[in-house]
């Protein structure tokens, strides 16, 4: 985490009075479970040792001046009665949009000076806007004492995200962030909103390796894979994919599409190995976790189309040293981005030696590894 008396330093030069309110919201990993989320199923992700920290004074007036630290320290300026959409600081919506929702559901009667700073890698799949979304609602709850809950601000969030940023994402990231428990994996149902943790198995690590690759054409993507479960969850008659299963699939394929019928698939599937990983993760079961692990990133591979090539060769470098002793996957939204593997930390060195012996020189990008744990959410 960031140094807390520098950033209360910074804050002090920047607004000429002391901060009196520090806040901290994870990043997330996901260990399994992708694109189920908005088809009310399950997932596993777990908060991460990066994220968003936030130092903050409230103000007498309804005035909110933010300065971002790792936007070469652009400042923006608005007043909680007039929030607009901002095309050059593009970083500024997410704490816009926010605010406009917050204030739907609580009066907000102080405006706010904050520093913002943040160590999740951007554009990672990491979650480095729902880190920020969450931290802006925890900072602007703690100034005006409101009775905020982490589920209520997950869902602040993505609404935030959904209706002023544009992104139409489902609710695991925000509320990983919220609620994530420090060395736990957190199943979350997405339809009730239930969740259960489980140890990370000890003695392993959550190794994140992203991929560098630069991601390209994501929102449109993503966004396309939302239609395409939809209209098969349409022709089945459910009201969403989790309600389906590999039966009714067989029955309705003639009337799918192939691009549905197969994103449909792949859903369905992932759903099944998402609760049957976190049975696998209370009994440290490494074979069993090693096999779901693998069935998921070739399930993202093949029927839900949203891996690219280097992944595919990083998941296969590590997968083929690791074995039955631990797992990897993508992780995250797709089309580049980042590879978690669940490692025995007597392995991590090796795992981490070959990746670097055959990764560039396979892909021609150079790779980046973080060792990561399990955090604490920013409303648990
Ligand atoms: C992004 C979205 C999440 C989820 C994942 C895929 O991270 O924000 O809601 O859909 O992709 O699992």
């Amino acid at each position: 985490m960031t140094d807390k008396k520098l950033l209360a330093q910074q804050f002090e030069q920047y607004f000429d009075v002391m901060a009196d309110c520090f806040v901290h919201a994870p990043g997330r990993v996901n260990l399994i479970g992708e694109h189920t989320d908005y088809n009310g199923g399950f997932v596993l992700p777990a908060a991460i040792n990066f994220g968003t920290d936030i130092v903050a004074k409230a103000r007498e007036d309804r005035q909110v001046n933010v300065v971002a630290l790792d936007y070469a320290q652009q400042q923006a300026s608005f007043s909680l009665d007039d929030i607009q959409h901002d095309h050059a600081m593009g970083w500024s919506n997410y704490i816009r949009g926010v605010l406009l929702i917050l204030q739907k559901h609580f009066p907000l009667s102080k405006g706010a000076d904050l520093v913002v700073t943040g160590n999740v890698p951007q554009g990672a799949g990491l979650s480095s806007s729902a880190s920020f979304e969450i931290a802006i609602l925890k900072c602007f709850a703690e100034l005006n004492q409101l009775p905020l809950d982490g589920i209520q601000a997950a869902l602040l969030g993505q609404q935030a995200e959904n209706e002023f940023v544009g992104c139409s994402c489902g609710i695991m990231d925000q509320l990983i962030s919220a609620m994530g428990h420090k060395d736990q994996a957190m199943l979350l149902d997405c339809r009730s909103l239930q969740v259960e943790f489980t140890p990370i198995p000890p003695q392993h690590s959550l190794m994140i390796i992203n991929s560098n690759v630069k991601r390209g054409l994501v929102d449109s993507e993503y966004n396309l894979r939302r239609q395409q479960c939809e209209q098969a969850a349409k022709v089945m008659q459910v009201e969403l994919l989790r309600d389906a299963d590999m039966n009714m699939l067989v029955q309705h394929k003639s009337s799918l599409s192939r691009e549905a019928y197969l994103r449909a698939r792949h859903v369905i599937s992932e759903n099944d190995r998402t609760v049957a990983m976190f049975e696998a993760l209370k009994h440290a079961d490494m074979p069993r976790i090693s096999e779901l692990m693998r069935q998921s990133h070739l399930s993202m591979q093949e029927d839900f189309a949203i891996t690219v090539k280097p992944i595919d060769i990083l998941v296969d470098i590590i997968h083929a040293e690791l074995g039955e002793r631990g797992g990897v996957r993508m992780t995250g939204g797709g089309f580049g981005g980042c590879v978690i593997a669940l490692v025995p930390d007597d392995l991590v060195e090796s795992i981490q030696a070959t990746i670097e012996q055959q990764y560039q020189s396979q892909t021609g990008i150079k790779e980046s590894v973080f060792i990561c744990t399990a955090e604490q959410g920013a409303f648990a």
